[in-house]
C-alpha cells in the first residue's frame, strides 16, 4: 500500500479541506503504517505557478499549511511530508509523461474549461499541463491509493491513462514502469458547502469570510458563523430523505455527522423536530470541541520557522529516495542516457 496526495498552499485551510481531506490523510497514514506501506503528502507549491500568484507569500503559506496539518494530526515521523520543489523528479517526469499526454486528453478537463473560462487563450501553459504534473506527482512514487475529492477524479482517470499509455509504448508487460493508481474518494462529508449558500462548495477564494470555518477561527468566530449560517425556517425532519430540497439544512446536518462520526439518520434521530434554534448551538459547540485543539496546537507550531523548515527537509529527503528508481526507470525506457 502506498497512499500518496497533494494539497496546494494557498489560502486558509478551512473546514472543508479538513474534512474532505486532511482528516482522511490521518487515517489513511495509519492505515499504510499497520499494511507495512508508506503515506506521503506533499504541498503542491509547483501547481501553484498555474494561476497568479505571489513568490513572496508562496513559502509562508506552504509552512503555514504544513503547521495545519501537523495541527490536524498529520504525523511527520509516519507520514513523509514534504514540498514538490525540493523534489525536482516531479518536474522532470512530468516532462517525461508530456511525451506520451494526448492534447485530446487534456482537452477534455473540466478544471482547466472552469479555471481558465472565457480567457482560454491567456490562460498559462501550466494551467492546462496542470494534470500531466499531478499524473508525475503519484506515479514517480508507484502510488496505489491516491485520497482525493470529486473534483479531482477526472486528473487521477488521466494519471492512470498515462501511465498505461506509457506501459504500452515503453515497457514489456511483465515489468510495467508504472503503477496504476486507485482514487480514494471519502464518501460522506466529501462536500462541504458553503455557509450562506448550500449550493456552493465551501471555499477559500469565496469573498465573504462568514461563508466558511477557517481551521484558525477562535470559538467565538465560530460560534457567530454557525449562527448567522443561512437555513431555512422549516424544523428538522427525522430521517435524511425529508431534507431534500433544502440545501442550507442538509450542509449543516452533514457537517454535524462528519463531526461526530454518525450518519444523517442517526442526526436527525436526535434533533428531527427542532428548529435551528436548538441545533444551531449543538453544532457550534461540536465544531468549537473538534477545531480548538488543532487551533491550539497550530499556533504553537505556526511561528516555528525552524522545526517547520526541518520537517520538509526530512521528508523532501525520503522521497527523493522513494521516487529515485522510477525516475530512472522513465529516463531508461525513454532511452535518454543521464550519464554517471
Ligand atoms: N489537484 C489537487 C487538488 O487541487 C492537488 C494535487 C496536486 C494532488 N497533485 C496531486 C492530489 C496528486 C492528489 C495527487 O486538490
Amino acid at each position: 500500500m502506498r497512499v500518496v496526495s497533494g494539497i496546494q498552499p494557498t489560502g486558509q485551510p478551512h473546514l472543508g479541506n479538513y474534512l474532505g481531506a486532511i482528516r482522511n490523510y490521518v487515517k489513511l497514514q495509519d492505515d499504510a503504517v499497520a499494511a507495512g506501506g508508506e503515506c506521503l503528502i506533499f504541498l503542491a507549491d509547483l501547481h501553484a505557478l498555474s494561476m497568479p500568484h505571489d513568490p513572496k507569500e508562496l513559502y509562508a503559506s506552504t509552512l503555514e499549511l504544513v503547521a495545519t496539518l501537523v495541527a490536524c494530526g498529520v504525523d511527520p515521523n509516519k507520514a513523509v511530508l514534504f514540498n514538490q520543489a525540493q523534489v525536482p523528479a516531479h518536474s522532470e517526469l512530468q516532462w517525461l509523461l508530456n511525451g506520451t499526454a494526448r492534447m485530446g486528453w487534456l482537452n477534455r478537463m473540466t478544471q482547466f474549461k472552469d479555471k481558465s473560462g472565457k480567457n482560454r487563450e491567456g490562460a498559462s501553459i501550466a494551467l492546462f499541463t496542470y494534470p500531466v504534473l499531478q499524473a508525475a506527482d503519484v506515479l514517480l512514487y508507484q502510488a496505489t491509493h491516491v485520497p482525493v475529492g470529486e473534483d479531482q477524479k477526472q486528473h487521477l482517470e488521466l494519471a492512470r491513462d498515462i501511465a498505461q499509455k506509457f506501459n504500452k509504448d515503453f515497457a514489456s508487460e511483465d515489468a510495467p514502469v508504472f503503477t496504476l493508481p486507485e482514487p480514494i474518494i471519502p464518501p460522506e462529508a466529501a462536500r462541504i458547502m458553503s455557509l450562506r449558500d448550500g449550493n456552493a462548495k465551501m471555499s477559500k477564494s469565496d469573498p465573504s469570510d462568514m461563508s466558511r470555518i477557517n481551521l484558525a477561527d477562535d470559538a467565538d468566530e465560530i460560534m457567530k458563523k454557525v449562527k448567522k449560517a443561512k437555513t431555512d425556517p422549516e424544523p428538522l425532519p427525522s430521517e435524511a430523505k425529508g431534507l431534500e430540497g433544502r440545501a442550507e439544512a442538509q450542509n449543516l446536518v452533514g457537517i454535524y455527522a462528519a463531526l461526530a462520526d454518525e450518519s444523517m439518520d442517526q442526526v436527525l434521530a436526535t434533533f428531527g423536530g427542532e428548529g435551528f434554534g436548538k441545533f444551531k448551538p449543538a453544532l457550534g459547540e461540536l465544531l468549537v470541541e473538534t477545531l480548538a485543539p488543532i487551533g491550539e496546537r497550530f499556533r504553537e507550531l505556526k511561528d516555528d520557522r525552524e522545526s517547520l523548515d526541518a520537517i520538509l527537509a526530512r521528508g523532501a529527503a525520503k522521497a527523493r529516495e522513494l521516487g529515485g528508481p522510477t525516475l530512472t526507470a522513465t529516463y531508461d525506457a525513454l532511452g535518454l542516457v543521464r550519464g554517471k
